[in-house]
C-alpha cells in the first residue's frame, strides 16, 4: 500500500482540496471558502469520485456555517439547511453525496442548543466521522480485495477509483495498492475513460507514483485484449449500486462487464457501504447526470469534431447485478444476491 494516502482533501480552519484537472500537469491546491466554490468544484469536477465528493460535502456545510455564523440560530440553520439543497444539487449520480448531507442535515435538526460554537463542534466532528469511515472502509476494501490478486495476473480497471476518489487509498485500486504491499507481482491496464480522461490522468499519475507496472489503453481495446487472454480481472468503483446490486459507475463500464462476462473473466465491483443506495429497488432508478457537449467535442480546449456536432454525455451506466462476480466491501467480498439482505 502506498505510505501515505494522496490526501485529496484537508481541513486546517477551512476546506482545501487538489484542483483534480490540473493533474497529472501540476499539483494545485484550492481553498473551498464558499458554498458556491464547493458547489463549482463538484460540478466541473475539480474533486470527483463519489467517496471524496461525500467527504467535501461534509466540511462544505461547515463551510456554510463559518459564512453564515453572524446570523441568528434559527437563520443559521435555515440557511445552512439551504446550502445542504444546494449542494445535493451539483451531481446526480454519486450517492456518498446524499449519505453525507443527510446525516450532516441530521446534526441540525437535531441541535436545540443556544450555543453556535457547539453547533460547529458537533457538525466538525460529524464531517470527521464520515472522513474516518471513509479512509477505514478504504483500508478494508483493500484488505479484502487483494486475495483476488495472484502473482502473474493482468487486471483491468476503468476511470479513477483510487486515492485521488476517496480520502483513503480508494476503492478499486486499494485491492491492487495491498496486493503490491504484500510482494505480489502483477500488471494493471488502465482503460484511458473518455470523455474526461480519469484513467489516462488520475489513476496512470496514481500507479506511476506508486511504482506498479501499468499500460495505458484507449477504452475500445478492452475486447481485444480478453479475446488474446491478456486480462485475468477486472475491479471498478461505483457511484450508486441499488438494492439489488444494480451498479452505477462511469460511462463505459458496462461495456467492460458485458465483455467480462462473454469472455468468463471475473467482474468485481469495490465500494464502501456509503455508495449502497437501498432506498432505490434497482438500477432504472438510478438518476443519470448528463454533462456538457464540450466533454465530448474538445480535447484541451480544441475542437477534434465539427462545432455543432450533436453530442450525447452521459457520466454513467448502470451495470446489472447478473453481471457482477462480487462487491469488494470494508464488510467483505459480497455475493450480489446478499446485497439485499444487509440494507440500512
Ligand atoms: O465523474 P467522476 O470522475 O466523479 O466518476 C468517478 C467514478 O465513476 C468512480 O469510479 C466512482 O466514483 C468510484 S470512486 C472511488
Amino acid at each position: 500500500m502506498e505510505k501515505k494516502p494522496i490526501k485529496p482533501l484537508f481541513w486546517k480552519n477551512g476546506l482545501y482540496v487538489i484542483d483534480q484537472t490540473k493533474l497529472p500537469k501540476k499539483k494545485v491546491i484550492l481553498k473551498l471558502n464558499s458554498v458556491y466554490k464547493v458547489y463549482n468544484a463538484i460540478k466541473e469536477l475539480k474533486i470527483r469520485g463519489a467517496p471524496l465528493i461525500g467527504c467535501v460535502c461534509a466540511y462544505g456545510v461547515l463551510v456554510s456555517f463559518i459564512e453564515n455564523k453572524n446570523k441568528s440560530m434559527e437563520d443559521l440553520k435555515k440557511k445552512i439547511k439551504e446550502d445542504i439543497e444546494f449542494l445535493k444539487s451539483s451531481r446526480p449520480t454519486a450517492y456518498n453525496l446524499f449519505y453525507s448531507l443527510n446525516k450532516m442535515s441530521k446534526i441540525v435538526e437535531t441541535f436545540t442548543g443556544k450555543d453556535k460554537n457547539e453547533l460547529m463542534r458537533r457538525l466538525l466532528n460529524e464531517a470527521k466521522n464520515i472522513h474516518n469511515e471513509d479512509l477505514y472502509a478504504c483500508y478494508r476494501i483493500g484488505k479484502y480485495g487483494s486475495k483476488l490478486i495472484k502473482d502473474g495476473m493482468n487486471i483491468l480497471t476503468h476511470c479513477n477509483a483510487g486515492g485521488l476518489a476517496t480520502t483513503g487509498f480508494g476503492t478499486a485500486l486499494a485491492p491492487i495498492y495491498v496486493a503490491k504491499q504484500e510482494g505480489k507481482k502483477f500488471h494493471v491496464y488502465v482503460d484511458e475513460t473518455r470523455p474526461v480522461l480519469q484513467g489516462a490522468r488520475l489513476t496512470a499519475w496514481e500507479l506511476e507514483k506508486n511504482k506498479i507496472p501499468y499500460t495505458l489503453i484507449c477504452d475500445n481495446m478492452a475486447g481485444y485484449l480478453m479475446n488474446k487472454n491478456k486480462i485475468d480481472l477486472v475491479i471498478v468503483g461505483a457511484d450508486r449500486i441499488a438494492k439489488n446490486g444494480d451498479t452505477a459507475n462511469k460511462i463505459g463500464t458496462y461495456s467492460i462487464a458485458v465483455l467480462a462476462n462473454y469472455h468468463k473473466i471475473p467482474f468485481y465491483v469495490a465500494a464502501p457501504f456509503s455508495t449502497f443506495d437501498f432506498n432505490i429497488e434497482d438500477g432504472d432508478k438510478i438518476p443519470i447526470e448528463e454533462r456538457n457537449e464540450n466533454e465530448v467535442k474538445k480535447i484541451n480546449g480544441e475542437y477534434i469534431s465539427p462545432k455543432k456536432a450533436k453530442v450525447f454525455n452521459p457520466a454513467f451506466d448502470v451495470t446489472p447485478n447478473f453481471l457482477i462476480t462480487g462487491f469488494i466491501t470494508e464488510r467483505g467480498i459480497l455475493k450480489p444476491e446478499k446485497i439485499r439482505y444487509l440494507g440500512g
